[in-house]
């Protein structure tokens, strides 16, 4: 897979060289450009923004270094390419997108700071790949940097060879619709608790069965919205 970051911040994304996206990286499966937008820019301030037409308070992001980064980054693109601009007024990013991009060969993140791109940006891009606009959740972040690195991780580790257990994809919160079950390890009793008998007893199906009761009754707590009806 192919992913390339357009931000005025390259240095945030300097963090995907640790963890399981750096090892993805390392390994060939990933491919990972990270572009300035203020090197698409011809005057002297390298400005990206500008004051909005209609007025209002902040600024937007000018069309024209955006328009000539994306023409270089589509270019030289010989698969299908999905382009990405993170922001609060997207579609909800969910564990089904991120399994919908994770098959994408090519993914463009446009990450916008201030109050947005202008708008004919996105439009015009729609002309020439696939655009999706997708929000992290119901909160606003200063820009779209922190949730183009969240979205990535998600979207990273299911990408095929990623993950060493697939099992630990598949067993996970959200891959189910429900949340996930409550996990311990060694010792069998801490601080004087006690890890939940059924987990030593060697009973596959009773720990199977224990487990989904668990879920549910997690998500019927924390998280109804997810469960039908
Ligand atoms: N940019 C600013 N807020 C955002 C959010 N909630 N999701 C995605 N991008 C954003």
């Amino acid at each position: 897979m192919r992913i390339d970051i357009l931000t005025i911040f390259p240095e945030f994304f300097s963090v995907l060289d640790v963890s399981l996206v750096g090892k993805a990286r390392a390994s060939g499966l990933i491919a990972l450009s990270v572009h300035d937008l203020r090197d698409f820019t011809h005057d002297r301030h390298r400005t990206v923004d500008d004051t909005p037409y209609g007025g209002g308070a902040g600024m937007v992001m000018k069309p024209e270094p955006w328009g000539e980064a994306l023409d270089s980054i589509l270019a030289d693109a010989v698969v299908e390419t999905t382009v990405v601009f993170p922001s609060p007024a997207g579609e909800r990013f969910t564990q089904a997108t991120a399994r919908e991009l994770a098959l994408s060969p090519h993914l463009v993140f446009g990450c916008g700071r201030y109050e947005g791109i202008d708008q004919r940006v996105i439009d015009h891009t729609r002309t020439r790949a696939n655009v999706r606009e997708i929000s992290l959740g119901d909160y606003v972040l200063n820009g779209g940097e922190v949730a183009a690195m969240a979205m990535i991780e998600a979207i990273g580790r299911l990408v095929p060879g990623m993950v060493g257990n697939p099992e630990s994809l598949t067993e996970e919160s959200h891959e189910d619709g429900l949340l996930e079950y409550p996990s311990y390890t060694k010792p069998s009793a801490w601080r004087g608790l006690e890890v939940p008998p059924v987990l030593l007893s060697g009973n596959h199906a009773k720990i199977a069965q224990w487990r989904h009761a668990q879920q549910v009754e997690r998500t019927e707590r924390v998280r109804p919205d997810l469960l039908p009806g």
